[in-house]
């Protein structure tokens, strides 16, 4: 079904990046990999799988394609993939400069909904859902020569599912093809025995030593220690850019707030005027995620806030000093409950090292870990694969799709606990259920514009100063629909595609909303209309002035394991297991409290939050879900 809809092709510049400078080859010649080169290629070459371990920052990525490019394989196509769209973007645009060709061209990326390939690209970097979901139309992956799987020990639900078909793939295909994977960590030895005959080679980092701290107390709030931290390395510290990991958006740009305010007043140990924040994580438009890689202007000193993201899958030059909060925020499934929760949750000893690994590439470095040596002996060795703990629905419903009936046969890693699920949308089955909902009420377009929007993670800019923090207020006002948070996301969706194209620019920027954001929803909106319309489902809208109640019901019918109901004291519980949530500040709901609201998903900081959410009427839920609610609804 995907197949039938690839991502819309972007339109490539055609100038190529200029050719490196002497001074740059000879720096990616000093890279670890370079002294390996013979052997990586070597064992490629001579294996049909070989797993390549090798430290962050050590070129496996940004090399080990154009090795294979530049000797054997020159004529065939090289696909890697990463599990982060940011990193596959990322990569190939720095690859593309080393080889000074055009993006697009000899190297390309390819994300979901986001297209910037060409037939004659040789060098191709994908996000691993996109090469499962590019494996529905060709089970067997002929076209690519040489298959990278990148970050496997990032574990991944879609790096567990693709190491999964390239095993099938790998007993059947009888040409010369070869499966590469890639780790930054050594439990190398589970997916080498997993694959049979497969070779495993090191590829030796220099790692200098970082000394690594611990706080003597634990810490009250994590974000305050790190403030401080990052505060007093910049006093104290000689010359080094600093790292500083955190779990999500809105800490990030807070703290990136607080730093531009204060840091402003802090002179560096070596002279240093002041701090330069940079942020990045997964959902920043790509103009800004490029400054993590520039140097800071002079006189400054870089601070770099990030998620996990930084750990293995992007490595940044120049760091000496890692503020390590010693969380992540991780998406797990409690079967229990029947919901996802987003949670913040206490990273892995194996993450613990990588994070201060970071702090050491180029020069003796500095880890700041905000919590106790105690704390530290406490955590989990290496992290839970994610197939291990998530709602499994999506990964099922590919292998189905994939033509794998029976998936509690299907080869994983670690073989996980599966629900028995199908759905033809490839959107998350609570989606599809939603839009085939609406589809039979005459709001099927809608439903894709809701979910589209789902899709994307911020569309208003809070603004960095008062005033446009303010501005940003107001124009969210603008949009609020009473019955929650969907219908107000319809509706910035349905005013943005009704402002004239050459007009949309401006139209954001007066509404403080991303265009990036915007597009990209855009792109998804019209990719879910071309599938609705695949399966012959009416695509109709309401009409402006009609009353939503229709799109509420499909959300019900959708959303209903997320139904919660308001207690007396105005918190709300889980209709279906009882658990205790709040309203989240964000939400447009948030001042109103509706009787009944049904969400997308529960966000867990300090306490339960329900994000992103619509009122809805209780008697819906018996009548929509009654298989479901006579028995809750009865309790
Ligand atoms: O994959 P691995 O972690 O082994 O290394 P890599 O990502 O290929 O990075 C190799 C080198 O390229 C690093 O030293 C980075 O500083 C540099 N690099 C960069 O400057 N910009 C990028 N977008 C990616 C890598
Ligand atoms: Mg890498």
């Amino acid at each position: 079904m995907a197949s039938q809809h690839p991502p819309k092709r972007r339109k490539l510049s055609n100038e190529a990046f200029p050719k490196l400078r002497d001074a740059e080859v000879q720096k990616l010649r000093e890279l670890p990999v370079w002294e390996a080169r013979q052997a990586v290629l070597e064992g490629i070459c001579s294996n049909q799988v070989y797993v390549i371990v090798g430290e962050t920052g050590s070129g496996k990525t940004t090399q080990i394609p154009k090795f294979l490019h530049q000797s054997r394989f020159k004529k065939d196509k090289i696909i890697c993939t990463q599990p982060r769209r940011v990193a596959a973007i990322a990569n190939a645009t720095r690859v593309a400069k080393e080889m000074g060709c055009k993006l697009g061209g000899l190297v390309g990326y390819a994300v979901r909904f986001d297209d910037a390939s060409t037939p004659e690209t040789k060098i191709r970097y994908v996000t691993d859902g996109l090469l499962l979901r590019e494996a529905v139309a060709d089970p067997l992956l002929q076209q690519y020569k040489v298959i990278i799987v990148d970050e496997a020990h990032e574990r991944t639900l879609d790096t567990d599912a693709l190491l999964g078909l390239l095993k099938r793939m790998q007993r059947v295909r009888k040409d010369d093809f070869h499966i590469v994977l890639m780790s930054a960590t050594l439990d190398a030895g589970k997916y080498a025995s997993f694959f049979p005959g497969a070779k495993v080679g090191l590829v030796q980092g220099r790692q200098h030593t970082v000394q690594v701290m611990y706080t003597k107390q634990a810490q009250e709030s994590y974000l305050d220690a790190a403030l401080t931290t990052v505060l007093q390395i910049h006093a104290r510290e000689p010359v080094g850019d600093i790292l500083a990991f955190l779990t999500g958006q809105e800490e990030i740009d807070a703290l990136c707030n607080l730093v531009r305010s204060r840091g402003l007043h802090t002179k560096g140990a070596d002279g240093q005027e002041k701090l330069h924040p940079v942020a990045i994580y997964a959902a920043l438009p790509a103009e800004q995620q490029a400054q993590v890689f520039e140097t800071a202007p002079l006189g400054t000193r870089k601070v770099i806030f990030a998620t996990n993201i930084a750990e293995t899958a992007l490595t940044i030059p120049g760091l000496r000093y890692v503020v390590d909060t010693g969380v992540v925020k991780q998406r797990s499934y409690q079967s229990r409950a029947g919901v996802d929760l987003l949670a913040v949750v206490p990273i892995s000893k194996a993450q613990a090292r990588q994070r201060s690994g970071r702090a050491g590439r180029e020069a003796p470095g500095k880890t700041f870990r905000l919590y106790t040596e105690a704390e530290f002996e406490k955590l989990e060795a290496t992290t839970t694969p994610e197939i291990l703990r998530v709602n499994l629905a999506s990964a099922v419903l590919q292998l189905k799709a994939l033509g794998i009936p029976d998936v509690r046969a299907f080869d994983f890693v670690d073989p996980p606990p599966l629900p028995a699920l199908m759905a033809r949308l490839p959107v998350d089955p609570r989606y599809a259920k939603i839009l085939l909902a609406a589809a039979g009420s005459g709001c099927a377009e809608d439903a894709a514009a809701i979910v589209a929007m789902a899709s994307v993670e911020q569309v208003f800019i809070s603004g960095r100063t008062e005033q446009q923090r303010q501005a940003s207020m107001q124009a969210r006002q603008r949009f609020r629909r009473p019955q929650g948070d969907h219908i107000t996301a319809l509706a910035v969706l349905r005013a943005f595609l009704a402002t004239g194209k050459g007009k949309r620019g401006e139209w954001c920027a007066q509404n403080c909303i991303s265009g990036r954001a915007m597009q990209r929803c855009h792109r998804i909106f019209d990719q879910l209309c071309g599938l609705l319309q695949a399966m012959k489902l009416p695509l109709e809208r309401l009409g402006d002035n009609q009353d939503p109640e229709p799109l509420q019901r499909a959300l019900t019918c959708g959303l209903f394991l997320h139904a919660a109901r308001r207690q007396p004291d105005g918190t709300y519980k889980v209709i279906g297991t009882g658990q205790e949530v709040s309203i989240h500040p964000s939400s447009v709901l948030s001042g109103s409290k509706p009787d009944c609201i049904v969400f997308n998903e529960l966000v867990f900081t300090r306490r339960n939050y329900a994000r992103t959410m619509c009122s809805i009427q209780i008697p819906w839920l018996t009548e929509l879900v009654p298989s479901y609610f006579t028995k809750h609804i009865a309790r």
